[in-house]
């Protein structure tokens, strides 16, 4: 068991530090010479892919999470909407989907009953369906029109950590490669970002060595009961995961917002010595977006908060209003959630074990949920 963990005392922590690997095994193959985007396994035709008009991505957990991150991505590089449904609600709202709708699943496992029933049900409205999916030969894929593989390799912690990674990564490739099939400015773009992508690896490996910090925090933390997560844009998605993996491991009351939403209610909570993740924009977001969240920070810290900021390298507006900042590094806004998750899932990971928890098997959850 010690050599399946590869040397580390859990799966969780062989699977978080595996997150280079599980990016850089998904782009792997799906390019060409030209670094043009291939996908040769995703069985549908370019012409009908090339008529869809929306998309809607089912999804259960911290795979819905993914979704809704690449929402951001592949409506900005495609002008497609897409729209992230819960699988379990999708079902039940009588959704609108017909021929020229692109369902994409999303399941580590391929066996989630929620999300299979969703794709069923999405198929018999005669919508388009891509599995996106990390297990061979599962359910979900052979229920589908079209698999797009993350190539994560096994997971078995319960949590979801390097499945994640890949999920975004797939989602990302797919938008790119709709991009690409619209041609012009969106194909030149796609290529760019593709280039930026293949940088991702690397980044995720030099952050994980330097995460003894957010391990001594969790450490300190073992008696917290309520944690705060602060994102906006793609760092939303990603505060909603940081919380969920809080829950799931150490079972602490956590909740993730969209900062925008702090004034109109959640600001009410914070009191002083109350615990808040931040992930800021990168200060090359759009929309002075970076500015915006640093206020909040300060926002929140002037009442008390303690302030845990995740930011990127060389980003000094944070300082000072931070308690910690946490140092994340460069790259484009819409691939920075490929790099701030990592230190929280890290942060969830160690103070889970710093209250004597059973971090690979959660109380009262499943690996995969196969019933409704
Ligand atoms: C379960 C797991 C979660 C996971 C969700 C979706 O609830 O505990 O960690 O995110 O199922 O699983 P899937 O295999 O469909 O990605």
């Amino acid at each position: 068991a010690a050599a399946e963990k590869g040397g580390y005392a859990t799966f969780m922590e062989k699977e978080i530090n595996d997150q280079p690997h599980a990016v850089a095994d998904t782009l792997l193959g799906r390019t060409d010479v030209e670094g043009r985007l291939t996908l040769d396994e995703m069985s549908i035709s370019e012409e009908q892919l090339k008529n869809v008009d929306r998309i809607t991505i089912v999804a259960c957990g911290t795979a819905a999470y993914a979704g809704m991150t690449a929402k951001y991505a592949i409506e900005h590089w495609t002008r497609i909407p897409v729209e992230v449904a819960l699988a379990h609600e999708f079902r039940y709202c009588d959704p609108i989907v017909n021929e020229r709708t692109l369902v994409v699943s999303i399941s580590q496992s391929g066996e989630t009953m929620d999300t299979l029933m969703a794709v069923k049900h999405a198929r018999e409205l005669g919508a388009i369906t891509v599995s996106v999916c990390n297990t061979h030969g599962s359910t979900i894929p052979r229920e589908s029109d079209a698999v797009l593989y993350t190539h994560a390799g096994p997971e078995i912690a319960v949590a979801s950590t390097k499945a994640f990674l890949a999920q975004i990564t797939a989602c990302y490739l797919l938008g790119l490669y709709l991009a690409q099939l619209r041609g012009g400015s969106f194909a030149d773009d796609a290529a760019a970002v593709m280039k930026e992508l293949a940088q991702v690896p690397a980044k995720i490996e030099t952050l994980l060595g330097q995460m003894g910090r957010v391990r001594e925090i969790a450490k300190f933390m073992a008696d917290t009961r309520s944690v705060l997560f602060l994102g906006r844009h793609v760092g939303y998605p990603i505060a909603m995961e940081g919380a969920l993996k809080l829950k799931e491991l150490a079972y602490i009351h956590a909740e993730g917002f969209a900062a925008g939403e702090l004034k109109h209610g959640p600001i009410a909570l914070i009191e002083p010595g109350q615990p808040v993740f931040v992930i800021v924009p990168s200060p090359t977001s759009e929309h002075g977006l970076h500015g915006k969240v640093v206020s909040n920070i300060q926002e929140i810290r002037a009442r008390g908060a303690r302030t845990l900021v995740i930011a990127e390298e060389g980003d000094e507006a944070v300082e000072p209003f931070a308690d910690e900042v946490i140092r994340v590094p460069a790259t484009s806004p819409l691939l920075a959630p490929l790099l701030t998750v990592v230190p929280l899932q890290v942060f969830a990971l160690w103070l889970s074990t710093a209250k004597g928890l059973d971090v690979d098997q959660p109380r009262n959850l499943a690996k995969s949920v196969t019933v409704e």
